[in-house]
């Protein structure tokens, strides 16, 4: 199996700052700050693998639904194999839908993960190996930059590079642009580059992206402190620092903070360093950039690049908008049959419940046509079963939304409540309709 793998670990780059440097430069600094990249050793991988799973966390969730719809377009837009290069390919979950599409389109493909976190690589290395016969890997076990001089060394095939994660908003605006740019000046002509940006968006929607209710992501950021504690001996007291991310609206970025929440001593053995800590002050730990359509444009015009094509995902459709109608548009019903609409609170689509309705009186409709297919009643079926009966139909599941009675329109909650925990209280579109074989099927979920 091994000839399938090489490993490629260019040696620390002896011009760049080491981790002890750069903690005590920055926390020297007025005001503090640590940087990001530091994140990801292998308990910090594992704790931002838990925050794309989280509901609140949008983001990996779009990527993958733009993956899934669009694959298969961008592997055609290549004739021969090629090498997949992912700049911080992590778990690499979502790569699997460009991967599948590849080497459905091609019969072979060279999959080239760049990653900081060696323990990451290994794992994922190990189980795409196992799952995909034909792929063969090069694992980069370094940072974005000598990873990109590396890839370069080896690589004789066209290439797509991907930069996922919206990893290009933790970068300031013209350092993303120059980045990009040496990423472009080490492509030859016909190869492409995807990379994942986040929109810019309403700010409550994005601060509970980067402050989930499970306390994830606290977690994560405080993880920094705990590394400094393990490998440079500090003493921080990761319950004496608080984490905090807001939204600043004019800059476009979400910005991550460890708060001090007392007045506090911290010690550093390795740096023989020591820090006071004022009450409410604030080491300054990531930003995350959120693009205009506009600033996409200037990014790219900036890094030398040429848009080709852009895959948006919506989630969600400006508060007070319609989101969804049950009957679905075009339906036939009985005269008089009662429409609910959802109302968009400018998130996730929140679908009121849709009580269960009585058998329709027997209309009659065209027949249906080959590539049609009629939603099954879903409503209160436990989700694994809803799911299951959607694939059955021939239609398509997706993320479902998982609501508690407090995002439920008064009027719903009576319905709401009569239906268990796990199981399925809305659908869109609604039990009846008929739709194209395909068409993916949102179920909303009663949570607790
Ligand atoms: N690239 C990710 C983002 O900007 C990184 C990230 C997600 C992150 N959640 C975080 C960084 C919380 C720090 C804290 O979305």
């Amino acid at each position: 199996m091994n000839d399938r793998l090489r490993w490629i670990e260019p040696p620390p780059d002896a011009s760049r700052a080491t981790f002890a440097q750069d903690v005590r430069a920055g926390l020297e600094a007025q005001p503090p700050r640590l940087d990001c990249r530091y994140f990801y050793d292998a308990a910090g991988s594992e704790l931002f693998e838990a925050i794309c799973a989280l509901e609140e966390y949008y983001l990996t969730r779009a990527e993958t639904e733009i993956l899934a719809e669009h694959a298969p377009t961008i592997a055609a837009g290549f004739r021969q194999p090629i090498s997949l290069v992912e700049l911080g390919s992590g778990s690499s979950r979502k790569t699997r839908l460009l991967i599948e599409a590849l080497l459905a389109a091609h019969g072979s493909l060279r999959y080239v993960p760049v990653d900081i976190s060696r323990t990451m690589l290994e794992a994922t290395t190990r189980t795409l190996l196992a799952d995909y016969p034909a792929l063969e890997i090069v694992a980069v076990a370094a940072e974005y930059e000598q990873g990109l001089a590396a890839v370069r060394s080896v690589d004789d095939r066209p290439r797509l590079v991907l930069w996922l994660g919206s990893n290009v908003g933790n970068l300031h605006r013209d350092e993303a642009a120059d980045f990009l740019r040496r990423v472009r000046d080490g492509l030859a002509e016909g190869d492409r580059l995807l990379v994942g940006i986040d929109l810019r968006k309403d700010r409550a929607t994005l601060e509970r992206a980067y402050d989930d209710s499970r306390g994830v992501t606290a977690r994560f950021n405080l993880n920094l402190l705990a590394r400094i504690n393990r490998e440079l001996g500090g003493d921080f007291d990761l319950a004496a620092f608080r984490h905090v991310a807001r939204y600043d609206e004019v800059a476009g970025r979400v910005e991550m903070y460890l708060v001090s929440t007392r007045e506090q001593m911290v010690r550093i053995r390795d740096l023989d360093l020591v820090r006071r800590f004022a009450a409410g002050e604030a080491i300054h730990t990531e930003n995350s950039y959120k693009y205009s359509p506009a600033e996409i444009d200037r990014l790219a015009a900036a890094a030398g690049l040429r848009v080709e094509a852009r895959f948006e995902f919506h989630e969600s459709v400006p508060a007070g908008l319609v989101a969804a109608q049950a009957p679905g548009p075009g339906e036939r019903v009985p005269p008089g049959s009662p429409v609910l609409l959802t109302i968009s609170r400018g998130r996730a689509p929140t679908p009121t419940p849709v009580p269960p309705t009585p058998a329709p009186t027997p209309t009659p409709t065209p027949a249906l046509a080959p590539d049609e297919v009629i939603v099954p009643d879903l409503i209160r079926l436990p989700e694994a079963e809803a799911m299951r009966r959607i694939t059955a139909s021939g239609l398509m599941t997706t993320y479902n939304n998982y609501q508690t009675v407090d995002q439920v329109a008064p009027e719903a909650r009576a319905f709401f409540l009569s239906v268990p925990p796990g199981h399925v209280v809305s659908q869109i579109p609604a039990p009846g309709t008929r739709v194209k074989k395909g068409t993916r099927v949102h179920l909303a979920i009663r949570k607790e």
